[in-house]
């Protein structure tokens, strides 16, 4: 490792359209704050970055079909993202968003400044164009059939099926999202970052100079480079994000990936006016903690913005990961196919260190793996409680019994009592080595050895037994278990700091630095402990069969969906149902409107009064089927004009997906003008 006085750490900004899943935590955030505070126990200086990517074209969409504005939606994510991030203890020093002015402005300037030394191209091609709605369709704005694997709803940019990046002429039959039409090809100008200028330099950097980048990061980018890089626009036509600085481009922003990794530095401007000291001083490194699906942005894109803007520092190393599956299945945004942290949070109050313990040790480091509940059970009562949790509790539990919670002093230390100790030096150096080389998993395993040791010291040793014969010897055992404890709240403080506080809170101690793990007298003879009480609780199958019952609801209303069902409505109160007034009523009169196909007349005695309804069931029912129906009507809709018949109240129907409609009606006969509720 090369030297360097201080650490910028960033975490990738996750999109503010939709809550943050444990997918997000395993591959990004959890490493990262891993990390951030592993170097911040070493005294190291570092700055751990975090944001939302507020731009997008998918924030846009979710705001069309919201009826609400981009901003609107990104606030509300931003808060939610921010807040469960905050609960669940990941460390960011700033935790900022694209939607800042002081975004706004770091993001054009730095556009500016490769404008103004010509570093773009500058390029018109023709792109899709609803004529209807009079957008150009970039990205997500397009969907079409996939070339390559046929599946009809790939987007513009990606097919979700296979995987494939596209551009949005590769599409067949391609649609406009905003109106359903056929779109036209229109002229457009953009501007082009050359990536292919970058190339040879990119080669030697990546491929010659970062060959201890992991394997998955370096193959993917010898595959990109290997197969040849093309100029990549960085300005889109659309409404919403960063207005591309210049008089002839109204209408334009900045590309989402252009500009949300300047997020990072708009970020650490934020937070300090020393920011260019993290940004431009050669002894600062830099590392990006991304998913899989980020490393070309990180590794390539990105670096050749920093690399032709000239005056930034390259990342140092990029520990990106693959992804996490939920249950056998790839996690899902649009499938509700995750496990929220807010929800998980609500759901497990005080176990945030569980789930990062678990996401952890099962984290998807060098391929895909896979999140179960029942994993989830097992790792917390198996792991948590039983090897760390029950080593620590006995260690306390038999002081306070034996010697009235005071830390006994120890006597000659025999071979096994020095092995246990030495031992906790030994695995000092490899929980080092696994962090030092981003193995977060190995670490926590490393880690949890010292507390797996302690329990088969205190086995070999057996205090309780030694007890009725030896006291003297008790007390070098239990003074050599509280050592080996407080040894604990070092080498588990970077991936539990939650329990680890809660531990030092037991052995009444204050928090050590890194450099003291190994240490045989982190307690002096005669040290206090305050009452404890259990560090971790074990969660019952009662626990987890709710989750995993929530699970199967999810994957039966995604079948139902597959099968033209729509998912249920967001949730109303008895009281807006209650504002309905439906009544039955018996059709007396039916005959069909003029001059249409769907609409018939109903004259109806609702038992209140006699009205007319105008409903659309002609090509269901014919006028003779509906005279003398028994039906239910809500009648208290307001009324409306339909082919020049006031309409005044609405009969229940129900549809199925292929659309065929059939009247709801009492089971029995009933009073007309009974309330239906
Ligand atoms: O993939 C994503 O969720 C992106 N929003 C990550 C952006 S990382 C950085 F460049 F901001
Ligand atoms: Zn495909």
């Amino acid at each position: 490792m090369t030297d360097f006085k201080r650490t910028l750490i960033t975490s990738a900004l996750p999109y503010a359209n939709g809550p943050v899943h444990i997918g997000h935590l395993a591959g990004v955030y959890v490493p990262a704050d891993i990390y951030a505070r592993y170097l911040r126990l070493k005294g190291e200086e570092v700055l751990f970055i975090g944001g939302s990517d507020e731009h997008g074209v998918p924030i846009t969409l979710k705001a069309r079909n919201e009826m609400i504005t981009p901003q609107d939606v990104v606030d509300k994510y931003h808060a939610l993202i921010k807040d469960s991030f905050a609960r669940l203890g990941i460390s960011f020093d700033v935790y900022s968003r694209t939607s800042a002015p002081i975004h706004y402005e770091t993001a054009s300037a730095f556009f500016m400044k490769l404008y103004r030394e010509g570093k773009f191209v500058e390029k018109t091609s023709e792109q899709y164009y609803d004529e209807e709605t009079h957008h150009f369709l970039a990205d997500r704005y397009i969907v079409g059939t996939c070339p390559k694997c046929g599946f009809e709803k790939a987007y513009g940019d990606q097919c979700e099926s296979c995987g494939t990046s596209l551009s949005p002429t590769e599409l067949v039959n391609p649609r406009s999202v905003l109106s359903g039409n056929t779109p036209v090809l229109k002229e457009t100008k953009h501007w082009y970052l050359p990536l292919d200028h970058y190339e040879p330099w990119l080669r030697e950097w990546i491929l010659e100079g970062h060959t201890e980048w992991k394997a998955n990061v370096y193959g993917q980018c010898k595959s990109w480079i290997d197969s040849g890089l093309q100029p990549r626009a960085v300005t889109r036509d659309l409404d919403w994000g960063v207005p591309v600085p210049l008089e002839d481009a109204p209408g334009k922003v900045l590309y989402v990936w252009f500009d949300a990794p300047i997020g990072y530095i708009s970020a650490t401007r934020e937070l300090t006016p020393e920011w260019e000291k993290w940004w431009k001083d050669r002894d600062t490194r830099m590392l990006h903690f991304i998913g899989k699906d980020n490393i070309v942005f990180h590794c390539i894109i990105f670096p050749a913005m920093l690399k032709a803007e000239g005056s930034y520092n390259l990342p140092d190393n990029v520990p990106a990961n693959e992804f996490l599956n939920l249950e056998g299945d790839k996690i899902s945004t649009s499938r509700n196919w995750a496990v929220w942290l807010h929800e998980y949070l609500e759901r497990f109050p005080g176990k945030e260190d569980v789930l990062k313990y678990v996401l952890t040790a099962n984290a998807p480091e060098t391929k895909d793996n896979d999140f179960t509940w029942k994993d989830f059970q097992t790792r917390n009562n198996s792991e948590l409680v039983a090897i760390l949790g029950n080593f620590v509790n006995r260690a306390l539990v038999l002081t306070e019994k034996y010697f009235r919670a005071e830390v006994p002093v120890a006597g000659e230390l025999t071979v096994s009592d020095r092995q246990a100790l030495e031992g906790v030096s030994a695995l000092r150096g490899e929980i080092e080595k696994s962090l030092d080389n981003f193995r977060f998993r190995e670490a926590l395993k490393n880690a949890m050895d010292i507390a797996r040791l302690g329990n088969k010291y205190l086995a070999d040793e057996e205090p309780w037994k030694v007890v009725k014969t030896d006291q003297e010897r008790v007390k070098t055992i239990l003074n050599v278990s509280l050592q080996i404890t407080a040894n604990l709240t070092i080498a588990l403080e970077p991936f539990l700091p939650f329990s680890m506080e809660k531990l030092r809170g037991f052995l009444n101690i204050r928090g050590f630095g890194w450099n003291e793990l190994g240490r045989t007298n982190l307690l002096s003879a005669g040290h206090r402990l305050n009452p404890s009480a259990l560090l971790f609780e074990k969660i019952e199958d009662h626990q987890i069969e709710r989750e995993i019952k929530k699970l199967l609801d999810v994957k039966k209303a995604n079948e139902a969906t597959m099968a033209g069902l729509s998912p249920a409505k967001d949730p109303v109160n008895i009281d807006q149902f209650g504002a309905m007034d439906i009544r039955t009523g018996t059709v007396i009169a039916a005959e069909k409107v003029a001059k249409t196909q769907k609409l018939l007349k109903l004259t109806i005695d609702t038992g209140i009064d006699t009205r007319t309804v105008v409903s659309g069931i002609a090509e269901h029912y014919t006028p003779e089927e509906m005279t003398g129906k028994q039906v239910c009507i809500l009648v208290n809709l307001e009324p409306r004009p339909l082919k020049g018949i006031e309409s005044r109240g609405m009969i229940l129907c129900a549809q199925d997906p292929s659309g065929k409609l059939v009247l709801v009606s009492p089971e029995s006969l009933v009073k007309n003008g009974s309330e239906v509720k």
